[in-house]
């Protein structure tokens, strides 16, 4: 297969996927204006390249939470990969630790914390979503910390499901022989048919929507691992992450996923970095696809990216070999534009590097 660039997956995803996995993958909410301008946010900002450097050697690799890893590119958490290949969670393990980087497992897996810490050596943080049933969550968070994870990635931006217009038409359910592994036994593993969007309706009745920042306090009191806030686009809540003693934040907005008319995370990551003051990580997810958008991300301040999307439609086209061909291919993409902008190391990405539509000219 001549695949040149992680774009291309989707479209090879959609020619295999039933209609309802595809587009529950790729919806956005209600206009989906979030969807469309997390990407067209990416290229209005232009590169400042510096000539001359001696870029004969390149180094991409980075420290996250204390963790060397290859690139500053993660895996983002997305939920029920099942749907897209029989492997699912566990082949997206595999690629992401075969690329050197981290993976974050969705608390919506249909595979369990125990099942992915099995495929191997890794390093891996736990995506959380709190529900009402607080044994629940804690059960879960000692799972994770028992299987070796080394994270918990708080989602703070979903007390209610977005409203993904192609899943409600659909009646979106998880496919019956599948279940949410991660809470086998416990009743909470299946997403029936419902007249709307059955995850709608999952949501609605499991996650506890009165989480607020004391939860955020109380989560450190059931696990030593550290945080990371996910779902921060706002200085006032970067200032209160750190208050609340969050290790990280990620700036995201669920994939455009939950409230549209959010700008594109690319536009939100530079007030947030300088809210956090440098006194934790800033991360940003949505839209990135290309080489570039890394750049652009660390170059706004960013200490790393995750990816979604690709993830899945590489999945599904062709198992972990996709997945480790889209990490490959963003990894190259990447190094190339780090020695084309004259920058051998992650340090030497500066604001210099790239002009903005915000910034003042000169
Ligand atoms: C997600 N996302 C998500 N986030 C989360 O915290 N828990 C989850 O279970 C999921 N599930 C999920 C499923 C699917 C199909 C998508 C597309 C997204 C959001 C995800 O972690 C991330 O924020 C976005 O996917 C990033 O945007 P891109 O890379 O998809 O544009």
């Amino acid at each position: 297969m001549d695949i040149t660039n992680v774009m291309e997956y989707e479209a090879l995803a959609k020619e295999k996927l039933p209609k309802m996995v595809y587009d529950y993958y790729a919806s956005g909410s209600e206009d989906q204006w979030t969807l469309q301008e997390n990407r067209n946010a990416f290229s209005r900002i232009l590169f400042r390249p510096r000539i001359l450097v001696d870029v004969s050697s390149i180094d991409t690799s980075t420290t996250v939470l204390g963790f060397k890893i290859s690139m500053p590119i993660m895996v983002a958490p997305t939920a029920m990969q099942k749907m897209a290949h029989p492997e699912g969670e566990c082949a997206t393990a595999r690629a992401t630790s075969a690329a050197g980087t981290i993976m974050t497992l969705s608390s919506w897996a249909t595979s369990s914390v125990e099942e992915v810490a099995s495929t191997g050596p890794g390093i891996r943080f736990f995506q959380l979503y709190v529900f009402k049933d607080r044994n629940v969550v804690a059960q879960l968070v000692k799972r994770a910390e028992k299987a070796g994870f080394k994270a918990i990635v708080l989602t703070v931006d979903t007390p209610i499901l977005g409203r993904r217009e192609a899943d409600i038409k659909n009646r979106f359910a998880l496919p019956p022989h599948l279940t949410l592994k991660n809470f086998k036994g416990m009743d909470l593993g299946r997403i029936g048919k419902t007249d709307d969007s059955g995850l709608a309706s999952y949501v609605a009745g499991q996650v506890d929507r009165s989480l607020n920042w004391k939860d955020v306090k109380w989560l450190q009191t059931i696990t030593k691992l550290p945080i990371l806030v996910k779902g921060v686009l706002t200085a006032e809540d970067a200032r209160l992450s750190v208050e609340a003693g969050a290790a990280g934040i990620i700036v995201s907005n669920h994939g455009a996923r939950q409230l549209d008319y959010v700008p594109a995370t690319i536009m939100a990551l530079e007030e947030v970095v300088k809210a956090a003051q440098g006194r934790v990580p800033v991360f940003l997810d949505g839209g990135v696809r290309r080489g570039t958008d890394v750049f652009k991300a660390l170059a706004l301040g960013a200490s790393g990216v995750f990816i979604g999307r690709p993830v899945v439609y590489s999945l599904a086209v062709d198992g972990e070999a996709g997945v480790r061909k889209v990490l490959q291919m963003l990894h190259d993409e990447f190094e190339l534009t780090m020695a084309l902008s004259g920058c051998r190391s992650i340090k030497e990405i500066t604001r210099n590097h790239i002009t903005t539509p915000w910034d003042t000219s000169p």
